[in-house]
């Protein structure tokens, strides 16, 4: 016996199937979302990061400079974190239509590197990696253990070490930022998964993207009525059915 839901939701699966099959080029715009299958919280739902912490005192550029012990113990605790944390079968379902041609491309605000981990390649990542860490002064790349250590720039000394995360009021990497700009005009497909789109200037591309445009969450969102097609439920689950699908018509 399923609920209407979930006759809906298999509905819309084989809808989205359909249109995936049929489009030459499509993006996938990921958030945190997409994560929290592999055991790491997001930010605004019920137990995410933000509940606790107020992103002001550790996710700043004032925080960096002006508190930095809590910054280090916040960025560190989450680094740690993800040692033992993998892709889940999501990520490796998108790997997978990356290969197969089906998907060309995933922009994500996701700074775990999971994607990557999961074999796809043509990742932006837009908010940085946090297992990458550089001297905040003089921008040197630096070893991890280092930064875990509390240790200071092996070029300047500086003590100012930090994950590369895109902080608040930090602008966007450029390279990856006008890749997937110029993607909205090559794509014919946008399909979001797993946030709340409440970041700007990630929050904008779907409303800059005149083409077909999916949002897939476990959360409705009123404010998001300008999708064509929206699928509620887990990312893992959805994309794991979804693959059942394509893979049925191919
Ligand atoms: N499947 C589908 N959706 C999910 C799942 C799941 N398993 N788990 C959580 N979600 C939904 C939540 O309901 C929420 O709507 O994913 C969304 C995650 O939203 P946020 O927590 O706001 O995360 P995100 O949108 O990625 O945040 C953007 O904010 O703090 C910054 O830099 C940080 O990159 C982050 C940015
Ligand atoms: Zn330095």
């Amino acid at each position: 016996m399923t609920s209407n839901n979930n006759v809906k939701m298999e509905d819309k699966i084989i809808t989205l199937a359909a249109i995936m099959k049929k489009s030459k080029n499509i993006m996938i715009l990921t958030g945190a979302g997409m994560d929290t299958e592999s055991n790491i919280p997001d930010f605004r739902s019920r137990s995410g990061w933000w509940r606790n912490i107020d992103p002001r005192e550790v996710a700043t550029r004032e925080a960096l400079k002006n508190n930095y012990s809590l910054f280090h113990d916040f960025y560190s605790y989450r680094i740690k974190k993800l040692f033992d944390v993998n892709p889940h079968k999501g990520h490796y379902v998108l790997a997978k239509f990356e290969e197969q041609g089906i998907i060309n491309s995933i922009a994500t605000q996701n700074v775990s590197g999971l994607h990557r981990k999961a074999g796809s390649k043509e990742v932006y990542e837009l908010h940085g990696n946090i297992n990458i860490v550089n001297c905040d002064d003089c921008k040197s790349d630096e070893d991890i253990t280092n930064f875990l250590n509390r240790g200071s720039c092996e070029k300047c000394n500086s003590e100012f070490l930090r994950p590369r995360v895109i902080l608040f009021g930090e602008s966007l990497p450029e390279e990856v930022w006008s890749k997937t700009l110029s993607n909205l005009n090559k794509i014919d497909l946008l399909i979001v998964i797993g946030t709340s789109l409440a970041v700007y200037p990630v929050n904008e591309l779907p409303r800059m993207f005149n083409g077909f445009k999916v949002y897939i969450n476990n959360e409705e969102s009123l404010n998001y009525n300008y999708f064509d097609l929206t699928i509620i439920g887990k990312a893992k689950d959805i994309l794991i059915k979804l693959d059942e699908e394509i893979s049925k018509s191919s």
